[in-house]
This record gives C-alpha cells, structure tokens and sequence, in this order.
C-alpha cells in the first residue's frame, strides 16, 4: 500500500464506509487530500452526509451550495416524515389501482389528516438535524446556497437561523420548463354526470400555478462580533461577494436568475440542476481554490461546477446509483470504456 492509499484508508475508515460503496475511490477519483487538514477533496463520499459531515474540521468550507430534498414526497428519498398513511406517495390498494399519477401528485396541499399537518414541522426538525453541522464547518462569513421548495422553504430558513445562521437573501431560479397539472374542477362534475355545476365551475381548478420558480435560499454564518466584513475577506476570502464573476452568468446583478440546461445535459437525475446555473452561484460566493460542500449532491451537478470554476470540492451522496453518476461526470475520461 502506497502512502496515499495508506491515508485514504485512513479516511475510509474515519468515514466507516464499507467496501461496496466504493467511496473514495483514489484511482477514479481524483480524490486529494489537503495536507494540513487530512479530510478528502475533489471526492463524492458514497454517505449520510450528517454521518460524513462528523469528519470534516471546523471553519474548514468556503460555501456549501447544495439542492436539498424539498420534503414534498415527490421520491423515496423525498419523503422526511413520519406520516406513514398509505394514501401519501400513492401506495394505498385504490390508488395503485388508479396507477402512477397519484404516484408523483401525492396529496391535497391542505393535508387530509393531523399526521400530514405534522409534515412541515417535521420537515424542520430534520433541517436541524444537519443545519448545526454547516455552522460547524462553513468559515466565518462563509455562504450557504440551499434550492428549496416553496412549500417548505419556510421550514429550512428558519432551521438555519435558529442554529446561528443570518438569511441574506432569496433569489428565484426561473425555471426553462414547468409543467401545469391543475385539474379542472368541471372535470370532476362530468365524472359524476352533473353538467350544471361541470359548466358553472368551468373556469375554477384544483392545485397549484404554473410552478415557474423555485427559491434559492442564501445564508451567512455570521463573522465574528467586533470585525469587519472587509477583516473577515482579508483572514477568511469570504463574506462580500464577486459581482464580476457572477455577471458572466446572469446579465444584471439581480435576484431571479434565468439559467436554463445546456443541449442534452439532463436526464441524470429527476432534480439535476443546471451546471451553469450553480457555475453562477459559486461564482457568486467564492474564489479559485476555494471549497465548495454540496452535502445532497445527487448527480454532482454542483461538483462539475466547481471542479469547471477550478474551486476545490467535495461531495455527499447517499444513493450510490446517484454517487456513481456523479462521480463519472467528474472524471469522464477514466470511465469512458464504461460509459
Ligand atoms: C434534490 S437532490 C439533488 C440533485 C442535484 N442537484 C443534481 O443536480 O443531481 C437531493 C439528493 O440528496 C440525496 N440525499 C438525501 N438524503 C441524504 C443524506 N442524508 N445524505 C446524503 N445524501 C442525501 C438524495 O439521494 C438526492 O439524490
């Protein structure tokens, strides 16, 4: 064993994670590790982050800039409560009957029952769960840039305040494509034969707008009481942000970014966001050689950015199928005869 297998054992071990979930991997992934810190970077770590996280040394991050599940049980991995009412998700004996369109709709926003009025707020216990271990890690004055969902987003600022972050601000992310599934509620007057109240409630609908948006939530972890934010940029290169690096992205400075795909980027993921999109973000946030955590990495879209910005970065993901996505768009060519 090399002396760097050596240490990447080490950290394996430190991490606890087994063989088959083939993290760390230093042939195929460029995985380095600093040498003043020991922790790895340039890696996807094949983990629970709130395990992974443990590891990582304080004040060590520049910025986490991350997609987190948006608790609307739109995936397995989606769902983060303890709502165990076989309607929700669409696994009651009627509902798969009806087949995959409840599926994905999962229930009225309204909540039918006590237990699906307790999903926010479990919702915000389980963005407490990690929201300490950012605080931990980030350096002072460092960003967190965390996509989430409206109907919860809520939920996740005020898990961050309440563990010491400030909020700076909420962007909009326009998004290229969205699809409208408001049901008419004639509709459901037809089924019932009642053409009365089909043609009277013709123009009314059931459900949402055309979801065009989704919030980017930004955070600060304060920088110490009695200093400046020009001495945090001078001892920790964070806390202002690049105004010229961001605008290569977004042709004004402003808080509703129009960032859409390339050709044939997606598909990777049912979430995948666009990698100019988080290029912008991190461009916004940080500088080259900086880290960049993204914890719910998925199919590493923020890692590609960075590792595009030439900013170092480190990834957590805990569905393997997503972790090996990722980590092939990371080093394209070592996998290539694969692909
Ligand atoms: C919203 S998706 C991120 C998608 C990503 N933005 C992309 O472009 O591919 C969130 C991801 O977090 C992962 N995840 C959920 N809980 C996790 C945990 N505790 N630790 C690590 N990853 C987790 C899920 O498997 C999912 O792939």
């Amino acid at each position: 064993m090399t002396e760097i297998e050596a240490r990447i054992q080490a950290i394996l071990d430190r991490f606890d994670v087994s063989s088959d979930q083939d993290a760390l991997d230093p042939d195929s992934l460029e995985c380095s590790i600093t040498k003043d810190e020991n922790f790895p970077l340039n890696c996807v770590i094949n983990a629970d982050n709130l395990h992974a996280m443990k590891r990582i040394p304080d004040d060590s991050v520049h910025a986490i800039i991350t997609d987190i599940p948006y608790g609307i049980s739109a995936e397995d991995w989606d769902v983060l409560h303890n709502n165990t009412n076989s309607a929700l998700r669409g696994s009651s004996p009627a509902q798969q009957k009806a087949g995959r369109v409840f599926k994905s709709r999962g229930k009225p926003i309204n909540g039918w029952s006590e237990a699906d009025r307790a999903i926010p707020r479990e919702y915000q216990n389980w963005c407490a769960t990690w929201a300490g271990e950012w605080l931990r890690i980030l350096k002072p004055g460092g960003s967190a840039i965390v996509f989430a969902g409206r109907r919860f987003m809520h939920r996740c600022v005020c898990a961050l305040e309440d563990a010491g972050f400030s909020t700076r601000d909420i962007l909009a992310w326009e998004r290229p494509r969205a699809v409208y599934r408001a049901q008419r509620l004639s509709i459901v007057f037809e089924r019932r034969g009642d053409s009365r109240n089909a043609a009277r409630f013709f123009d009314w609908r059931v459900g949402n707008l055309r979801p065009t948006f989704e919030p980017v939530l930004w955070f600060v972890k304060p920088y110490k009481i009695g200093t400046t934010i020009a001495d945090n940029m001078l001892n920790h290169g964070v806390g202002a942000y690049n105004e010229k690096g961001f605008s290569r992205y977004a042709s004004q400075c402003e808080n509703v970014l129009q960032i859409g795909m390339e050709p044939g980027e997606g598909g990777l993921h049912p979430t995948q966001k666009p990698v100019r999109l988080m290029q912008a973000l991190i461009a916004l946030v940080t500088d080259e050689s900086h880290l960049v955590l993204d914890p719910f990495a998925g199919s590493g879209s923020t890692l590609v950015a960075a590792k595009n910005l030439n900013r170092n970065y480190l990834g957590i993901e805990a569905d393997s199928h997503y972790a090996e996505i990722a980590k092939k768009r990371l080093a394209p060519d070592l996998f290539s005869t694969q692909c």
